[in-house]
């Protein structure tokens, strides 16, 4: 087989060839088929950036409507999914009910989607933008013991994920429109992100013709991880414990380059952004706009900044070129709207998810070979065996 090259956490492996999102970590430059994010974040929508990248153009006015009106007719959810989501504990943390829905979706979905046939392609993507939204809900309502939501045809896709989360059957409910715009943003920030460790596993997963589904289940576990997508979660859990312990920003600045210390800075580094990350830029302006603007006075924005400065002077970040990365403001603008930390790398997984989408069907429509990567064998040559009673 000739000889293998090894490259663990494959960080100068490319897998495939990819059309969909252009990333220059020197130059902090990040791009979804050719339009650069910070256009795309301050011009278009969430579903516009969604077709964009799963169909590798800007919608018309008509195509974006028939792309809405496709997701509405998908958002029901067959009421036998409740009976699974019952079986949890309402302790149970939301990604891992997420990633279980996501794969029991296969089935009550049964037909995989037929990249070969255009329109069941196209059905399989609308289904899987509308249901995936609703249930990703569903694990904030089972936490909080309220009744399930279902999703209001007469409003839009961002919009009902904030009255999916939120409405409940006693009272009148509305959302300010502000609120829905920064999340907007947020979701378009998080759409793709080419070969990072999530969307790897959705291409890898459905490498073995695996449904769209059951890769993007996959992917949902792969993100939950706190070196990944559950980033966010803990950088809010970071800076509350640093608020607790005072806002002695610089005790875990020397916590973090303590080589014995397992802890490091969350929401700093990035394996592919060695100058800055270009979310990361966007976000932090965001951050302070939805502060001022809800009227939100959060000490956790303050030990934020003062962490991010003191670490950008420190020598120990600036040798390894660390640098704040998309989860390190994000949790601060999602408690200001009101999401509770547990939720926050779901609202990753609902942002990323046209990503994973467009993602899965270039890798089938390119018809990618199996992932199968190889290996070094460091283990025991050849032995006996020992029968039980002589070992
Ligand atoms: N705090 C302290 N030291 C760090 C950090 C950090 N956050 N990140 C990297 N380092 C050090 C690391 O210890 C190593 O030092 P040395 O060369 O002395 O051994 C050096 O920097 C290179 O790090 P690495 O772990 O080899 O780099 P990587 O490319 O394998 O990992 C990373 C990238 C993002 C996993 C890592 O930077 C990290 O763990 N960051 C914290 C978690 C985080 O914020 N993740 C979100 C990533 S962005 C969005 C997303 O993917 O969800």
């Amino acid at each position: 087989t000739g000889a293998i090259t090894l490259d663990p956490g494959y960080k100068n492996s490319g897998a495939c060839k990819s059309a969909i999102t252009f990333l220059d970590g020197e130059e902090g430059i990040l791009r979804y088929r050719g339009y650069a994010i910070e256009d795309l974040a301050e011009k278009a929508s969430f579903l516009e950036v969604s077709y964009l990248l799963i169909f590798g153009e800007l919608p018309t006015s008509q195509e974006l409507e028939r792309f809405e009106t496709n997701i509405r007719k998908y958002t029901l959810v067959n009421e036998e999914m409740k009976n699974i989501i019952d079986g949890f504990p309402k302790t149970a943390h939301p990604m891992g009910v997420l990633s279980a829905l996501t794969s029991a979706l296969t089935a009550f979905n049964p037909k995989s989607v037929n990249v070969e046939n255009e329109k069941e392609l196209y059905e399989g993507i609308c289904k899987t933008m509308g249901k995936f939204l609703v249930i990703a809900t569903w694990t904030y309502r089972k936490a909080m013991g309220y009744p399930l939501n279902y999703y209001d045809n007469t409003i839009g896709y961002v919009d009902n994920f904030m009255k999916l989360m939120f409405s409940l059957p006693t009272g009148p409910y509305s959302t300010n429109p502000k609120v829905v715009a920064a999340l907007d943003k947020l979701f378009i920030l998080h759409a793709d992100h080419e070969q990072n460790c999530s969307t790897s596993t959705v291409r890898m997963v459905g490498s073995s013709h695996a449904g769209l589904f059951a890769s993007i289940s996959a992917g949902v576990s792969a993100l939950w991880g706190p070196l990944h997508g559950g980033a966010n979660q803990a950088v809010l859990e970071m800076l509350e414990e640093i608020h607790k312990a005072g806002g002695d920003v610089e005790k875990f600045i020397l916590k973090a380059k303590d080589k014995e210390d397992p802890f490091r800075l969350m929401g700093f580094g990035h394996r592919v952004y060695k100058n800055f990350d270009p979310r990361a830029k966007i976000i932090k302006v965001a951050a302070d706009e939805v502060l001022s603007s809800l009227g939100v006075e959060d000490p956790l924005l303050d030990i934020a900044m003062k962490l991010e400065k003191a670490a950008l002077e420190d020598e120990y970040f600036k040798a390894r070129s660390l640098y704040p990365n998309v989860d390190f403001y994000s949790g601060i603008i999602y408690r200001a709207l009101g999401i509770p930390t547990d939720m926050f790398t779901v609202l990753f997984a609902i942002g990323r998810l046209p990503g994973w989408i467009a993602q899965w069907v270039e890798m089938r429509a390119n018809k990618e070979p199996i992932g199968r990567p190889r290996q070094v064998y460091v283990g025991s040559p050849l032995r006996d065996f020992v029968p039980a009673d002589k070992r």
